[in-house]
């Protein structure tokens, strides 16, 4: 049952996508990913930022005079060579808010021109566009000859990206870590919503962490899931040991919806992200300007894994269900096997649990 059109579409092992978790890296992660037979995902906000640099640059090379371009060459250079053996599958994340204006495009050359590498064209195979209108971009991404898939929170979202173009919608529900739409519908809801309103194969995300959910989505319709607070909790994640406590310790009431620099973004809570949370209520107008201060100085406590009260950590309502920190490889292997046991307990004829 886990052989669905995601599988078929990507060449991998199971139908899991490990999420985009910019401005944080997730290159390692990612090669994690994409080693244990699910998409793996390059983040490039913080890239393009210079504040979550290649590993090639971490012993102190300097950044700041390399290109959004050169650093995220170097990203999926090096990402591709520490997967050749593996032959592991991975894909690109680009957000396409107003704010990025100005890198999105070295970000699109850098991954077109990275697929002229026959073996990186062959492993390379997707660029997940996200958080902004894609049709403008359609062109571009087309000349990549990368599949695009594009994150919609929203019904009318997905059939834009439909028009646009795209060949996958990623159905993002209020309850994932990260941006959320300002209407709060979530997964249990768009998923199927979505389903029914494009003509394309779709994948749910926000809430999914386990095999159950897995299934949960493929009977809503789905051809998959993408995750991404169940991947910050594992071993290879390039995210700090704080961040990957907090998830343990967050209860399923343990994220709040607050201000974010683009839009509303749900926080694992503490005092910072309680914070983000009223400013919201207060409304963007009021709220903004102390809100993007608070956030932009609890990023670089999160990168640099200081200060847990005032950094700040995205996260998914669904960190209330993660209890551990093991490999991807793990994760993904658990998936599968309950998934199978739900599908046969659940879904085959005289199996009803
Ligand atoms: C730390 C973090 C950072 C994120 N950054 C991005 C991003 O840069 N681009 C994007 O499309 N989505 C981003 N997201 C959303 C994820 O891609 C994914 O859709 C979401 O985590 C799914 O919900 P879940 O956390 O319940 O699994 C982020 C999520 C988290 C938790």
């Amino acid at each position: 049952m886990l052989e669905t059109p995601l599988v078929e579409m990507l060449g991998i092992g199971y139908p899991i996508i490990q999420a985009g978790m910019g401005p944080w890296s997730t290159e390692r992660l990612c090669i994690a990913s994409a080693d244990a037979g699910i998409l793996g995902v390059v983040s490039t906000v913080g890239l393009a930022y210079k504040i979550a640099v290649p590993s090639a640059l971490e012993d102190g090379a300097d950044v700041w005079d390399r290109t959004p371009y050169e650093l995220l060459r170097m990203t999926l250079d090096s990402v591709g060579e520490k997967t050749a053996e593996s032959g592991g599958i991975f894909g690109v994340n680009i957000p396409l808010a107003q704010e990025f204006a100005e890198l999105i495009e070295g970000l699109f050359k850098a991954t077109t021109d990275a697929r002229k590498d026959p073996d990186i064209a062959r492993r390379l195979k997707v660029i997940i566009t996200s958080a902004g209108n894609p049709t403008p971009w359609s062109g571009t991404i087309r000349e990549s000859g990368a599949l695009w898939f594009h994150v919609a929170p929203s019904v009318y979202h997905a059939r834009k990206a439909e028009q646009a173009g795209a060949d996958l919608v990623i159905a993002s529900g209020r309850e994932g870590g990260g941006h959320v739409a300002f209407e709060p519908v979530h997964t249990m809801t768009l998923l199927p919503a979505v389903v029914d309103a494009v003509d394309l194969p779709v994948v749910g995300a926000g809430g999914f962490c386990d095999g159950r959910g897995l299934v949960a989505a493929l009977c809503l319709g789905a051809v998959g899931v993408q995750m991404g607070t169940r991947f910050i909790a594992t071993r290879e994640s390039d995210f700090q040991p704080m961040w990957k406590d907090k998830v343990l310790e967050a209860g399923t009431d343990g994220s709040v919806v607050g201000i974010s620099v683009f839009g509303p973004a749900r926080y694992l809570k503490n005092g910072v992200s309680l914070r983000l949370g009223e400013l919201l209520q207060k409304g963007f107008e009021e709220g903004y300007q102390e809100g993007v201060d608070l956030e932009t100085r609890g990023i670089e406590l999160s990168m640099a894994g200081e200060e847990p009260d005032r950094a700040v950590f995205f996260g998914g309502e669904v960190a209330g269900r993660i209890d551990g920190v093991p490999t991807v490889e793990e994760v993904v292997a658990e998936i599968a096997r309950e998934a199978e046991e739900v599908a046969a307990a659940v879904l085959e004829p005289g199996g009803r649990r």
